[in-house]
């Protein structure tokens, strides 16, 4: 996969650039600026070399329709405070562009194509469109990691029409998460959380093999833990996860990799309740399980204690009443003093968890947050990504 650092003449080129700019919108106001941080430092590079730019991403599912819901519009005026650069969005139909149409202006040094998902064309991974997008520029960029999942004409198609490249962010995803996949320095740990466990069986399958401890908390926890034997009471439970649940157990058997589940919980009678702990064996009818207990939090501070790599994707109880937040506070507290003494190398995603540790500010004492969703969790159950695959 070529690097856009390593590419030696860019100036005056002109730079298709897919990004992620799929933030989360209320009402045109941004409410979480994360994905746009991350994007600054690819401008600032291709700026910095002179390089006429043409942002493409998508916000949004507006399924080939124009949605005035979802355009870039709010997101293109955030972008151009934090360059501090004018950035010239084009609304017309992308079909009657022309190359020799952009940057007329000698001040003009960027546009921004509006959602490209307004386009049906877009998610058919459609060859006419990528044509004509690879005819509006000389280079092709991905540094949209997060897409990357999707076999979409910007992230995919357009590698055929193109010389194209990975994007800065994008090469430092693929490294991160290659030190828990295929560059992992061991003892590592895997904490996944959440409420469904099918959304994570093919995570937990590919990392049996190469883990130390797998350690399974939140929700889905609850379907081991009645998987079992033991009563949960009102707790939330996926349906039907028992034969994949076996299926877990049954790899296992060829591993050392240890899979650890809560030993003692923490239970209100509804959500906003105050916190009990109990045993096991002492869960009642109307309990909700709602957090790991005392002693799991302990067994589990031991494994990170001794481990050099873990990788963590969602909470270990329900985070939003203060009163349940205990386990994931202290794992995340005990990550982070590691991380201070470098003595572990810590990867974090999913967006539960990225919000809680943005309510105790330790969004930065961790070595990698990713933000991607889907395309972090396919690279971890061991798929190739198209947008990836293409760029090789
Ligand atoms: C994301 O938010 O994960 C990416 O922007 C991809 O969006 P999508 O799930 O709508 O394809």
């Amino acid at each position: 996969m070529n690097n856009i650092k390593d590419y030696e003449d860019l100036n005056k080129k002109k730079v298709l650039l897919r990004l992620d700019l799929n933030v989360p919108l209320k009402n045109g106001v941004i409410a979480d600026q994360t994905r746009i941080n991350k994007i600054l430092p690819i401008i600032e590079f291709l700026l910095n070399k002179n390089s006429q730019i043409i942002i493409i991403s998508h916000v949004g599912r507006p399924k080939g329709k124009l949605n005035k819901d979802l355009s870039l519009k709010p997101i293109c005026e955030n972008l151009e405070k934090k360059i501090n650069k004018k950035i010239k969005m084009i609304s017309g139909d992308i079909f009657k562009l022309k190359k020799e149409d952009f940057f007329k202006d000698p001040d003009n040094q960027i546009v921004l194509l509006e959602n490209i998902r307004f386009y049906e064309e877009e998610e058919k991974n459609d060859i006419s469109f990528a044509k004509h997008l690879a005819g509006l520029a000389d280079i092709f960029v991905n540094d949209a990691f997060s897409c990357s999942h999707r076999a979409h004409t910007s992230v995919s198609k357009i590698t055929e029409f193109l010389p194209s490249f990975a994007g800065l962010q994008l090469e430092t995803e693929i490294n991160a998460l290659k030190k828990v996949t295929s560059e992992i320095k061991k003892p590592i740990t895997c904490i996944i959380g959440g409420s469904k466990i099918s959304t994570k069986i093919g995570i937990i399958k590919n990392l049996i093999p190469k883990f130390d401890y797998i350690i399974i908390v939140g929700g889905m926890a609850n379907n081991i833990l009645s998987f079992k034997g033991h009563k949960i009471g009102k707790s939330i439970k996926e349906k039907n996860c028992e034969t994949m649940i076996d299926e877990i157990f049954k790899t296992l058997k060829n591993y050392p990799c240890k899979i650890i589940y809560p030993e003692d919980v923490a239970v209100g009678k509804k959500m906003d309740d105050i916190s009990e702990v109990k045993e096991l064996n002492n869960i009642k009818n109307d309990d909700f399980i709602l957090d790991i207990g005392p002693r799991t939090i302990n067994k589990i501070k031991n494994i990170i204690e001794n481990s050099e790599t873990v990788l963590w994707n969602g909470p270990a109880g329900y985070f939003e009443n203060p009163n349940f937040a205990n386990g994931s506070y202290e794992i995340a507290k005990t990550i982070v003093k590691k991380n201070k003494d470098n003595s572990i190398y810590s990867v974090v995603g999913g967006g539960d968890t990225i919000a809680l540790l943005n309510q105790i500010n330790a969004i930065d004492d961790f070595n990698f947050v990713s933000t991607a969703g889907g395309a972090f969790l396919e690279y971890l159950e061991g798929k190739e990504l198209p947008g990836i695959k293409a760029l090789k």
